[in-house]
C-alpha cells in the first residue's frame, strides 16, 4: 500500500465546495478523515517502513492530514455563515444596514455632585438621613427658631398646601426631625429637594436641591466646622481652595456665616452655616452645657454648576438629552 501524496489535498477541497450542507461535508469528512479513509491506512502503513524513510513520509502523511482538516473546518463555517445569512433573508433582516443607534443612559450630574459628597461625608463619619418634603410648618420653621410672623419666613416663601402643610423651603427640617430620634452625639447629612416661590432664572429655579451637615457633640466648635467644610468642598473640587468665611444670619444658628469660595476671579456664595442656636436645642430637651453643635446646608445645584461649568440652572430640571448627554461626557 502506498502513502498519500498531495494531490489528495485537491480533491478533498472539490469535494467539500461541491456540497451544501453540514450534513453532507460530515461524509466528506470521514471519506478524507475517517477510519477507513487514505490517510489512516497510510498513517498505520508508517510503523512498517524502516526508520530511514519513516521519518520523512510521517511528515509528509501529518502534514497533509493538517491540510485537510483545516479544509473541513473552513467550510464548514462557510456553510455555518450561508445557513444563518439564509435564515436572516428570509425573516426580511437586512445585515448590512446601519444598527439603530442606543444611547447608553448616564447619571444626572446632580446625582454626580451628590455621590461624590456623599463619599466624603461618609469618610469623615457623617450617616445619611432623609426627611419628608411636605412638610409641617413647625419642622420647616417653628422648631428652627423661626416662629411664624418672624421675616425668615418670607425670604423662605414656598408653597403652602395648607395653613400647616409646605413644601420644604430647606434641607434643615432634618436637623430636627434626627434630634428627635437620636441621642447626641450626632454626625448626619441629609441630601435632598427643597422649593422656593421664585421665578425661574438662569441662577433660579423654584425647587432646588442641598446638603444638610449637622454634628452635636460635647466639643463641636467653629474650628471643626470650618476645616469640615474646607475637607469636604476641596475633595469636591480635587483642588486647594480659597475660601472666606462672611457673617450672616440665620435664626436657628449662632453665630452665622456664609461661606463663599473664590472661582474664576469671583467670589462665589456655596453655603450657610453656623454653630446651632440653643434655642434650638434645648426646645428638643438637649442640655446646652453638655452639647453643643455645628450645621451647614451647601447648594448642590450651585456646586454641580461650578463643577460641570453650567451657567443656568434650568438645564439641571430640564431633562434635555443633547446636555445629558454632553454632560456625561465629562
Ligand atoms: N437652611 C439654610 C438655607 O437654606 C442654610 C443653613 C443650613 C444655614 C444650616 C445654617 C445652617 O439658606
Amino acid at each position: 500500500m502506498a502513502i498519500v501524496d498531495e494531490s489528495i489535498i485537491q480533491q478533498c477541497r472539490q469535494d467539500a465546495d461541491a456540497v451544501s450542507s453540514t450534513h453532507d461535508l460530515d461524509q466528506i469528512k470521514s471519506k478524507y478523515l475517517g477510519s477507513k479513509s487514505a490517510i489512516r491506512e497510510s498513517l498505520k502503513h508508517l510503523a512498517t517502513l524502516d526508520s530511514a524513510r519513516r521519518k520523512d513520509a510521517s511528515i509528509l502523511v501529518n502534514s497533509i492530514k493538517k491540510s485537510l482538516g483545516e479544509i473541513i473546518f473552513s467550510r464548514r463555517a462557510a456553510l455555518l455563515q450561508e445557513q444563518t445569512d439564509r435564515a436572516l433573508a428570509d425573516q426580511g433582516v437586512d445585515t448590512t444596514k446601519d444598527a439603530a443607534h442606543w444611547h447608553i443612559g448616564a447619571l444626572h450630574p446632580l446625582t454626580l455632585t451628590l455621590n461624590a459628597l456623599k463619599r466624603s461625608l461618609q469618610h469623615m463619619g457623617f450617616t445619611i438621613a432623609f426627611g419628608p418634603e411636605a412638610e409641617t410648618f413647625y419642622y420647616n420653621f417653628t422648631a428652627l427658631n423661626t416662629p411664624r410672623y418672624h421675616p425668615a419666613v418670607t425670604a423662605q416663601d414656598t408653597l403652602y398646601i395648607d395653613d400647616d402643610q409646605l413644601l420644604r423651603s430647606h434641607t434643615s427640617c432634618v436637623q430636627i426631625r434626627m434630634l428627635e430620634q437620636q441621642q447626641p452625639p450626632l454626625r448626619i447629612f441629609s441630601p435632598g429637594r427643597v422649593f422656593r416661590a421664585d421665578t425661574p432664572d438662569a441662577t433660579h429655579s423654584p425647587c432646588f436641591m442641598q446638603c444638610e451637615g449637622l454634628v452635636i457633640d460635647h466639643q463641636a466648635n467653629l474650628s471643626d466646622l470650618v476645616s469640615t467644610l474646607r475637607c469636604l468642598l476641596e475633595n469636591f473640587f480635587g483642588r486647594s481652595l480659597k475660601m472666606r468665611f462672611r457673617p450672616s444670619y440665620f435664626p436657628f444658628t449662632e453665630p452665622s456665616l456664609e461661606c463663599d469660595i473664590w472661582f474664576k476671579d469671583k467670589w462665589l456664595e456655596v453655603l450657610g452655616c453656623g454653630m446651632v442656636h440653643p434655642n434650638v436645642l434645648e426646645n428638643l430637651g438637649i442640655d446646652t452645657h453638655k452639647y453643643q453643635g455645628y450645621a451647614f446646608g451647601l447648594g448642590i445645584d450651585r456646586l454641580t454648576m461650578l463643577r460641570y461649568q453650567i451657567d443656568d440652572i434650568r438645564a439641571l430640571y430640564e431633562g434635555d438629552q443633547a446636555f445629558l448627554q454632553q454632560e456625561a461626557q465629562e
